[in-house]
Order: C-alpha cells, then sequence, then structure tokens
C-alpha cells in the first residue's frame, strides 16, 4: 500500500498555564506516507511530543485536524478512537515502557493476548516480531537481562506485532548510547521500507537524522524547514506492500491494571498516563 498514512492540517495546540498559553503547535501541515522514515527534529521546547501525540491521537488539537487514512478523528469521542488507535499506531517510548516480570516475549505478546488473539497466532505473530527486530535469540529474557537497545528493540518489536500501518516514536534512542541509538534507527527505516510502515520518529540528534527519509524542523510549534534527507528516499518510493502490517494495537499493559508498574521507575501508572503511554 502506497499513499499518506496520516495527515495533519492546521493543526495548533495551545496549553494554558498559570504563566499564560503556550502555543506548543502553531498551524502545523504535515504528511507521513506510506513506506517512510520521517523524522521530526527540533530543540527542547520546540513542539515535537506536542505534535506526535496530536498525530497519535493522545490528545485533541485547539484547532485544525488529523486524518488517519481517510478517517478524520476530530470529534470523535475516547471510544470511537481507542480501536482506531489499536488497528493504526504503534506506538515506541523513549522509557521503553516495557513490563519488568515479563519476558521481551510475554512483552511483545501482551497486545496480542488483550486483542484476544488465539494462542497459535500469537506464538507466530510474536516470533515473527522479535525476528524482524533481531531477537529471536532472546525472547525469555526478562527486560533487566538486555541491554538498552535490546530492551527498545523488544519496544519495536512490542509496537510492530499487532501489524500498525503507522510507527510513532517520540525521542526512542534518548536513553540510548549515539552508536546504538544508530542501530535503532537503522532498524526503524528498515521496518518503514521493508514492511511498509509509515514511520514518524523525534530526536534532537543530529546524528540520526541523515538516516531518515525526510525531515520535518520545528521550531516555536511551526515547521521551520522540510528537507529530504540523504538516506533512503527511493526506499519510500518502492515501499513494499503492508498487506503484512494491516491492523495493529500498540503496547499495553492489561487495561484493567490502573497500577501496573512503570517499567524503568518502578512508579505505579495512573490509568490516564498509562492511556497516555500505550495510546489505547
Ligand atoms: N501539558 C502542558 N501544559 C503546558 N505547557 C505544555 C504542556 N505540554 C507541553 N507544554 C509546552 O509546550 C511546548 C512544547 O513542549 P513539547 O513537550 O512538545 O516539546 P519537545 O520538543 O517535545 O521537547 P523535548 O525535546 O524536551 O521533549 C513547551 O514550551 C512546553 O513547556
Ligand atoms: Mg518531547
Amino acid at each position: 500500500m502506497t499513499g499518506i498514512a496520516l495527515r495533519a492540517e492546521a493543526l495548533r495546540r495551545v496549553f494554558s498555564s498559570p504563566a499564560g498559553d503556550v502555543v506548543a503547535c502553531d498551524g502545523i501541515d504535515l504528511e507521513l506516507r506510506t513506506g517512510e522514515l520521517l523524522v521530526v527534529r527540533g530543540a527542547s521546547g520546540a513542539g515535537k511530543t506536542t505534535l506526535l501525540n496530536l498525530l497519535g491521537t493522545l490528545d485533541t488539537p485547539t484547532s485544525g485536524r488529523v486524518m488517519l487514512g481517510d478517517v478524520d478523528t476530530t470529534g470523535l469521542t475516547e471510544a470511537e478512537l481507542a480501536p482506531l488507535r489499536r488497528e493504526n499506531l504503534g506506538f515506541v517510548f523513549q522509557s521503553f515502557g516495557l513490563i519488568p516480570v515479563l519476558s521481551a516475549r510475554e512483552n511483545v505478546e501482551l497486545p496480542l493476548r488483550i486483542a484476544g488473539v488465539d494462542a497459535s497466532e500469537r506464538d507466530e505473530r510474536t516470533q515473527h516480531a522479535l525476528q524482524l527486530v533481531g531477537l529471536a535469540g532472546h525472547s525469555e529474557q526478562r527486560p533487566s537481562e538486555l541491554s538498552g537497545g535490546q530492551q527498545q528493540r523488544v519496544g519495536i518489536a512490542r509496537a510492530i506485532v499487532s501489524r500498525p500501518r503507522i510507527l510513532i516514536a517520540d525521542e526512542p534512542t534518548g536513553q540510548l548510547d549515539s552508536r546504538t541509538a544508530a542501530t535503532i534507527m537503522d532498524l526503524l527505516g528498515e521496518l518503514a521500507h521493508q514492511q511498509g510502515l509509515a514511520a514518524i520518529v523525534s530526536t534532537h540528534d543530529p546524528l540520526l537524522v541523515a538516516r531518515a527519509d525526510r525531515v520535518v524542523e520545528i521550531h516555536d510549534g511551526r515547521i521551520a524547514a522540510t528537507s529530504a534527507a540523504a538516506a533512503g528516499s527511493e526506499s519510500a518510493a518502492g515501499a513494499k506492500s503492508a498487506a503484512g502490517v494491516a491492523s495493529a494495537a500498540s503496547a499495553p499493559p492489561a487495561p484493567d491494571s490502573g497500577s501496573a508498574a512503570a517499567p524503568t521507575t518502578g512508579v505505579p501508572l495512573t490509568r490516564a498516563e498509562l492511556r497516555r503511554r500505550t495510546g489505547l
């Protein structure tokens, strides 16, 4: 499948605070194409997270709209958005978001369990996702027994196991050393080009930008520049069919586990935070 997977139109988000209004997203128009790795770059506070949260329908714009494929998400209720997210979006987080007591395999499998996928299909899809991220040999290790880069690969496998069309990753390499970060960005590029995912990834690391098909530079909530990067743009144009990546979910702890542990800190998550992190 080729085409526009996600589109932002005149997207604006204003936060009210005691010190005054903050315009964190100030009229952004953006298209994310199937099979491309789009990097959103910008300084701290530029509005990257705000934009990705809006694109992922985790936050509601003050004005403007987000189109998920052909679906206008404007005005949809949470109950209407949740299945749309499950079918279309996978989320990857800076802090990996893994459940510490579960093995890599169990972490990746979790969204499929929640979606009620039967055991044999769960096994097959989980193994395939772990293979895609190069972790087939580590499936029984817990997060604490894996390196940071391996943990993020588990996070990516979990985000793609439900076969989303779109992958949204907010600073997925922020906790990794630069070499490991580069391998994770390469992996995200491979997933876009070879699996036909539309991937949007934020970073402020200039070294990672060269791996993108396209780079959008954000400054004060606005697009300051857009450029095709040196790497791989022909791959985006020739992206393979998304037949294998058609429906989806992100990577949630069980929906009824409102006090599930935050993997990196051990601090209990509130339901709202859980929803924010998982998109469910
Ligand atoms: N919930 C909120 N309430 C008030 N202001 C907010 C809120 N969330 C973000 N902002 C403000 O919006 C602006 C953009 O923040 P955002 O988190 O999107 O930046 P960022 O580019 O992701 O930064 P970083 O690289 O540090 O993660 C900042 O000025 C921030 O203080
Ligand atoms: Mg941010």
